[in-house]
């Protein structure tokens, strides 16, 4: 091309440019002011990752089955204690209580901890003991303090005499041999805890919507990675993916050997999975034990105890305020109690001994 065609081109594009555009065009002494500058990320939300969508592993058919198990009282001995009486879903997936009622009322040693966002965790049990959610599911059915069934055979028997439970077991494991087990039960259970997903602000904000966070909360998230308490509750869960000794910097008082029971491991002694801080507003009382009932004072003892920290007053409300920003919200239609299926007349029938 010569230089006359272009010429004819520029002409042409910058008359195009300037159609209907009512400012000048700036004087050619002047240079054009730089674009302005993209807001500066900020620096903490590299240290967390927002929720990713909610895995569709499994067929509908398998969660609902799980949603049924996971509400039905026929899983304890007496037919009166579900998973969900310990984990409710309409009560952020734990009771509120520093230890729980199960069999005849008795109570292990163990706060409840939450049931969402559980998939998460890099184990399950305070102590880490049951690697998959499949795992941990097996465990509260047989436990004499909890549903107190005497083996897995009497779950089995119950399951099979209602005639509601053959056909959706059937359904959900079409290629299992049988479909309706002792471990598709705890497999369909664990399916549907993989979907207790609850989004937060934090979320929002960690996907990039600057003012899912108020002001004070921001500061609270600054306290809170300035103090320290990101060397453990980072990522994903906020937590959840290590494990920690409890009184890592100042030994703290417990019974509990923690982990130490499950590996005999010297260095497990007072050792426990670092909990997710997800929902923690909402799921107190506090630590293994349920012992804390005031947040502000769990904050304090972790910063004394796990850091050799003594925070302020000021600083103590802000992390608290952050934290509150962790409570999501677990879709409605997913935690809804589903009708269960009727008994046979050969249901086997609750026996409180
Ligand atoms: C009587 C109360 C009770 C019942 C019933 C109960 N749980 Fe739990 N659950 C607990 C306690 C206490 C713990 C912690 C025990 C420990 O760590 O040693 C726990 C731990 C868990 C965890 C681990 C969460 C985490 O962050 O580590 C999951 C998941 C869970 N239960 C699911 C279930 C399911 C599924 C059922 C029904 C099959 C069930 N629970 C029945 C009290 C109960
Ligand atoms: C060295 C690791 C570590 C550090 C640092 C740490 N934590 Fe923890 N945190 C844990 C462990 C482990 C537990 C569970 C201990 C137990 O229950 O016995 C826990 C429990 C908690 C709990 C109770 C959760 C529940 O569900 O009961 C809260 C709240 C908490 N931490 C907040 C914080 C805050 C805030 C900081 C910073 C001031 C912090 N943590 C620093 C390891 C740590």
């Amino acid at each position: 091309m010569n230089a006359r065609q272009l010429m004819i081109i520029l002409v042409v594009l910058v008359g195009f440019g300037c159609e209907g555009d009512p400012t000048p065009p700036p004087a050619s002494s002047t240079p054009a002011p730089p674009p302005a500058p993209a807001p500066e990320p900020n620096p903490h939300a590299s240290l967390f990752a927002a929720l990713p969508a909610a895995p569709a592993t499994a067929s509908a058919a398998r969660i609902d089955l799980g949603r049924m198990l996971y509400m039905d009282k026929r899983l304890s001995k007496n037919h009166d204690i579900a998973c969900a009486s310990c984990h409710p879903l309409d009560g952020f997936g734990a009771d509120g209580q520093p230890t729980s009622p199960g069999h005849k009322g008795a109570r292990g040693t163990r706060n409840s901890p939450t049931t969402l966002n559980s998939a998460l965790n890099v184990a399950q049990f305070w102590d880490g003991r049951a690697a998959t959610l499949a795992d941990q599911a097996k465990g509260p059915v047989l436990n004499p303090v909890e549903m107190a069934h005497k083996d897995e055979a009497s779950v089995v028997i119950i399951l099979q005499t209602i005639p509601g439970y053959v056909t959706a077991f059937a359904a959900a494991f079409p290629d299992a041999d049988p479909p309706l087990s002792y471990d598709t039960m705890a497999e369909a259970i664990a399916v549907f805890e993989a979907g207790l997903v609850t989004p937060s602000r934090f979320d929002a904000w960690l996907s990039g919507t600057p003012d899912a966070l108020t002001e004070a909360e921001l500061v609270g998230l600054d306290t809170f990675v300035r103090t320290g308490c990101t060397a453990c509750h980072a990522g994903v869960g906020i937590g959840g993916a290590s494990y920690q000794k409890l009184g890592l910097v100042k030994p703290y008082p417990t019974a509990d050997e923690g982990r130490f029971a499950v590996t005999g491991e010297e260095a497990d002694r007072f050792v426990f999975k670092v909990p997710s801080l997800r929902n923690v507003a909402q799921t107190g009382p506090w630590l293994h034990d349920g012992s804390v009932t005031d947040l502000g004072e769990m904050v304090a003892l972790m910063a004394r105890f796990q850091l050799g920290k003594e925070l302020q007053q000021d600083e103590i409300g802000a992390i608290v305020t952050f934290l509150g920003s962790l409570t999501g919200e677990l879709d409605a239609d997913y935690g809804v109690t589903p009708e269960l299926p009727a008994s046979g007349p050969n249901t086997p029938k609750p026996d409180p001994s």
